[in-house]
């Protein structure tokens, strides 16, 4: 069959029309720049309307023998063609990627920027802490009672009967109309002490406990305000005595503090639920003549920081426990005023104004711990 008698428009006979196709299509793919480019490229080769699309569908007029040359070589023009935009676009996306992800890397070894709302832990907190951590390294657990106390439990297990002229020194909230059976009102404690009253029930000795809380008053002034802090301490088994309650209290002054030479001394004092009594005094030095800092340590003149004594045989007794059998101490120390010493906080009432300012001054970066004595 003559040459002639082909169709023009379905021509491209000789293989060289499709390598110049190839090398077409080569350029344009190596020369895409983008996926959408790349797109564009593949519809218009490979599309419903590409020209190898366009050219197999010419495939049917050939005559057999041909057809299946033409038809082979078109197949391999495709997948080159198909190869060569796939190879292009994962060179496309791979420097996509690599782009974006260096436009969103986080640089981890950035320094944070300093917060700016920053909190800070309260000092009654921290003392809190503090407290607990040396009385838990002598042995002590923490115990805890309700705020909302019965007047049976504040004053009298405590061996305050009603009559006691003791109970007018502690000016007392009374909830009103809490008046239990046998008349018992309900209070705001007065004083951590009924958590000893509270254990020595709940549990058998030996007892060795610290009870941290909120205590109330009804006193407000330079030295007072109508709701503070105590800290309890209760020691029980069948022979601790005065020397242990010395020992233990110097001890905890001494690491508290951090003063390792800070003298304690005991004044003979009254408390109806001890006996002996004691008031608790700890070295010090006045400013003269009102200027300057109090300061601590062994200086020869003396700062009353707290009560304690032998638990009282009629406490022993309200609590079942027999005292011919067990003894012990006790001892009790306003929070408020360990911290004011320590961190030199001059005013009581500044602990619960809420004031942010005095908060960012006293209080402390959570994690800081202050006191080298309490670190490791
Ligand atoms: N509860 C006493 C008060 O509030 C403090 C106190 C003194 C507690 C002597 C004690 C103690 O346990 O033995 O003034």
């Amino acid at each position: 069959m003559a040459e002639a008698a082909r169709p023009v428009e379905n021509t491209p006979i000789s293989s060289g029309d499709l390598d110049a196709l190839k090398t077409e299509f080569a350029a344009a793919v190596a020369a895409a720049d983008s996926i959408a480019a790349l797109d564009d490229i593949r519809v218009s080769a490979l599309g419903k309307k590409g020209r190898i699309t366009d050219m197999m569908k010419t495939l049917g007029s050939l005559p057999p023998d041909e057809r299946k040359n033409r038809g082979a070589a078109l197949n391999v023009l495709k997948d080159e063609i198909a190869a060569a935009i796939d190879a292009r676009h994962k060179i496309l996306a791979d420097t996509a990627l690599a782009e974006k992800l260096a436009r969103e890397s986080i640089d981890v070894t950035l320094a944070p920027r300093p917060a700016a709302n920053d909190g800070r832990v309260h000092p009654i907190s921290q003392t809190i802490d503090e407290l607990v951590t040396i009385f838990a390294s002598m042995g002590f657990s923490v115990a805890k009672g309700p705020d909302i106390e019965s007047e049976y439990y504040n004053f009298e297990a405590l061996n305050l009967p009603s009559s006691h002229p003791a109970r007018d020194m502690q000016a007392t909230f009374f909830l009103p109309g809490s008046a239990q059976a046998g008349g018992d009102k309900m209070v705001l404690r007065t004083q951590t002490s009924p958590v000893q009253i509270r254990t020595m029930k709940a549990q058998k000795p030996p007892i060795r406990i610290i009870a941290p809380g909120r205590t109330y008053r009804c006193d407000y002034d330079m030295t007072h305000t109508p709701m503070f802090h105590q800290i309890e301490g209760l020691v029980i088994d069948q022979s601790t005595h005065m020397g242990h309650l010395k020992g233990c209290l110097l001890d905890f002054m001494r690491a508290f503090f951090g003063i390792d030479d800070l003298p304690i001394r005991f004044r003979p004092s009254y408390f109806p639920f001890t006996e002996p009594s004691a008031e608790i005094d700890i070295g010090c030095k006045r400013p003269k003549g009102g200027k300057g800092e109090l300061k601590l340590g062994n200086y020869g003149d003396w700062l009353e920081i707290g009560g304690c004594g032998m638990v009282h045989p009629n406490v022993l007794r309200n609590c079942g426990l027999d005292p011919d059998a067990y003894q012990g101490f006790a001892f009790g120390m306003g929070i408020e005023r360990m911290a004011m010493l320590k961190y030199g906080i001059p005013d009581l009432r500044t602990f619960f104004d809420a004031d942010l300012r005095w908060l960012k001054h006293y209080g402390f970066v959570p994690l800081d711990i202050p006191n080298p004595a309490l670190k490791g």
